[in-house]
C-alpha cells in the first residue's frame, strides 16, 4: 500500500490515463476525487472504485472550475495529499489555421486551469507537506507541427513545475511532471482513426515509432506515477521525466 489514505486529485480521470491512475491509487490504498467532464463515463469510474472515489464534473474551460474542484475534494475527505493535472485537448493546427479562440482553449484548458488548480489546493498541500504532478507530453520540446498550442501549452506546464518546485521546496511541497511519450488510450486509438490511420493501426507502426514492436499503455504510465505521489519519492522536486521508448533528446537514428 505505497498510497494508504492519500487524498489524490486526478482531473480528467474518466478516461485514458487518469482513469488508469484512478484505479492504480486506490489499489495502493489512495483516495481519489474523479474529476472529469463525461458525467456517465465518471459515474462508471467512481462506481468501480466504490468509497474510496468521489466524482466532480467541472469544465475546465470555465474559471470556476479550480475552486470547485478542492471544494469537492474537502468535502468528500477532508484533507488533499496531491493534486494530477491530467486533463488535456489535442486540437490540432498548423499556423495558418490556428486562431485566437483554438490557441486561448488549449492554453485554458491545459495549463492555465493547472495554475489554478495548483492555487486553489495549495492551502491544504502546505497542511499536508503535499505534492503536485502534473502529466506534460514529450511535444514539450518542440512537438509535431500540427500540435502547435498543445505544444506550447505542455512547454508552459515545465516552467510552472520547476518555478513552483523552487518556490515552495522549503515547505516541503513538491512539484514533479512526467513527459509520456505515445501511449495507447482510448482517445489516441480514436483520434487517429479519424485522422486517417487504418483500423487496427498499432500493429502496423514501424520501429522507429515504437521500437519494442508494443505500444505502452495508459497502465504503464500510471503505474510510474503511483512512485511521484508517494512519499518514497520525497524529497525530490523540481523534475522533469521523460517516459518514451527511445531517448527524446539527442535521439538521431541512423540514415
Ligand atoms: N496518449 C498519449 O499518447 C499522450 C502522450 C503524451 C501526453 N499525454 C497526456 O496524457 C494526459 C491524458 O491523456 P489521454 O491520452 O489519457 O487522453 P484522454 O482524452 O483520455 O484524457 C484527457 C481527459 O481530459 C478531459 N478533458 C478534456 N477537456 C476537458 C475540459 N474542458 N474540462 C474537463 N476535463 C476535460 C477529457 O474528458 C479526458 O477525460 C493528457 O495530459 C495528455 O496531454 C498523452
Amino acid at each position: 500500500m505505497r498510497l494508504k489514505d492519500k487524498v489524490v486529485i486526478i482531473t480528467g480521470a474518466t478516461s485514458g490515463i487518469g482513469k488508469s491512475l484512478a484505479m492504480q491509487v486506490v489499489a495502493e490504498g489512495g483516495k481519489v476525487l474523479v474529476h472529469g467532464i463525461e458525467k456517465s463515463d465518471g459515474e462508471q469510474v467512481v462506481s468501480t472504485l466504490g468509497n474510496s472515489a468521489s466524482l466532480c464534473i467541472a469544465d475546465l474551460n470555465d474559471q470556476a472550475a479550480p475552486n470547485k474542484i478542492v471544494a469537492a475534494a474537502i468535502a468528500a475527505f477532508g484533507k488533499i495529499d496531491a493534486v494530477v493535472n491530467n486533463a488535456a485537448i489535442f486540437e490540432r493546427h498548423k499556423l495558418p489555421e490556428l486562431t485566437p479562440e483554438s490557441f486561448a482553449r488549449t492554453i485554458t484548458i491545459n495549463l492555465q486551469s493547472s495554475l489554478f488548480l495548483i492555487k486553489a489546493a495549495l492551502p491544504h498541500l502546505l497542511q499536508t507537506q503535499g505534492c503536485v504532478l502534473n502529466i506534460g507530453s514529450i511535444n514539450a520540446y518542440s512537438g509535431e507541427p500540427s500540435l502547435l498550442a498543445y505544444s506550447i501549452s505542455k512547454a508552459g506546464m515545465q516552467t510552472m513545475t520547476r518555478n513552483l518546485a523552487n518556490t515552495y521546496g522549503v515547505d516541503k511541497v513538491r512539484f514533479n511532471l512526467i513527459n509520456p511519450g505515445w501511449i495507447l488510450t482510448d482517445r489516441e486509438y480514436a483520434d487517429q482513426i479519424k485522422r486517417g490511420l487504418p483500423q487496427g493501426w498499432p500493429e502496423t507502426l514501424g520501429k522507429i515509432n515504437i521500437p519494442s514492436g508494443v505500444m505502452s499503455t495508459p497502465e504503464q504510465l500510471a503505474t510510474a506515477c503511483i512512485y511521484w505521489l508517494g512519499d518514497e519519492s520525497r524529497p525530490f522536486t523540481g523534475s522533469i521525466v521523460d517516459l518514451e521508448q527511445f531517448s527524446i533528446i539527442g535521439r538521431n537514428p541512423e540514415k
